[in-house]
């Protein structure tokens, strides 16, 4: 059995509205109450972060999908850590895929997300993972590691404590494709093994790494029973409140 406290998040990407993000929200909030063993967050678009903290309790923690890591100024569109915490937000997801692969960020400026968290005080979900292109070259691991490191470039080891590594396999997110659990304890052993050579066993062994990339009620007993994987980002299976405490469930033991 690890020690580590396993940590689910719902990403809810750009899906929702102000009533349904709300209702989610009760829901999940609802179910977590009185549930030890598993610490979870929920990430709601940015609009609704102030009416979905309002619904949550202390048993679910409110996260934000992105940020920026200047302070204020001239950023057109963009969302500083200070405002993400005015909001009550607490935790934000840094590196996700669909802002790597469909925004285009790279990891100079997925670093300095990281490190502004951080600096703010927030839990920073660094998200790795390779692409079906980079799988099928067998460069899964390299890819890994090369996002590890430049991520949390600059990153103490004080910091790493709020620190989690979520690694999510491009190719299985939102496509009903999961890895299978054996791969991706692989995956994430060498990742922790990363984070040995970056932090020394004590701090690798107590940083959570969870897995993303079509987790379901029916795969996620399964994944999170394997001795790397600390629970899990949820998308799709995050949006219907069932679901997701199926997940939740699965992680909690
Ligand atoms: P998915 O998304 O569960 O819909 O595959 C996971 C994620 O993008 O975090």
């Amino acid at each position: 059995m690890s020690k580590r406290r396993p940590i689910i998040g719902g990403n809810w990407k750009m899906n929702t509205n102000a009533e349904s993000a709300v209702a989610l929200a009760r829901g999940v909030a609802d179910g977590c109450a009185g549930l030890s063993g598993v610490e979870v967050f929920v990430c709601p678009p940015f609009p609704y972060l102030t009416h979905v903290g309002s619904a949550l309790n202390n048993a679910v923690m409110l996260a934000a999908q992105d940020l920026y890591h200047e302070p204020d100024g001239a950023f057109t569109g963009e969302i500083s850590t200070a405002m993400l915490a005015d909001c009550g937000v607490r935790a934000v997801l840094t590196g996700h895929s669909e802002r790597r692969h469909v925004i285009g960020e790279g990891d100079a400026l997925i670093n300095k997300k990281t490190r502004a968290a951080l600096n703010a005080g927030l839990l920073a979900v660094l998200c790795v993972g390779e692409k079906l292109d980079q799988r099928d070259a067998g460069e899964t691991d390299a890819v890994n590691e090369r996002q590890i490191r430049a991520g949390l470039a600059g990153v103490t080891p004080d910091q790493m404590a709020r620190v989690v590594i979520a690694y999510e396999p491009v190719w299985a997110i939102g496509t009903g494709k999961t890895a299978t659990p054996a791969d991706a304890q692989d995956a994430h052993a060498k990742i922790r093994a990363v984070l040995t050579d970056l932090y020394g066993p004590e701090i690798a062994g107590a940083t959570r790494i969870q897995y993303g990339g079509s987790v379901k009620a029916s795969n996620a007993a399964e994944l999170f029973g394997q001795p790397d994987i600390d629970g899990g980002l949820i998308g799709g299976a995050s949006l219907k409140t069932a679901d997701f405490l199926d997940i939740v469930r699965a992680a909690a033991g």
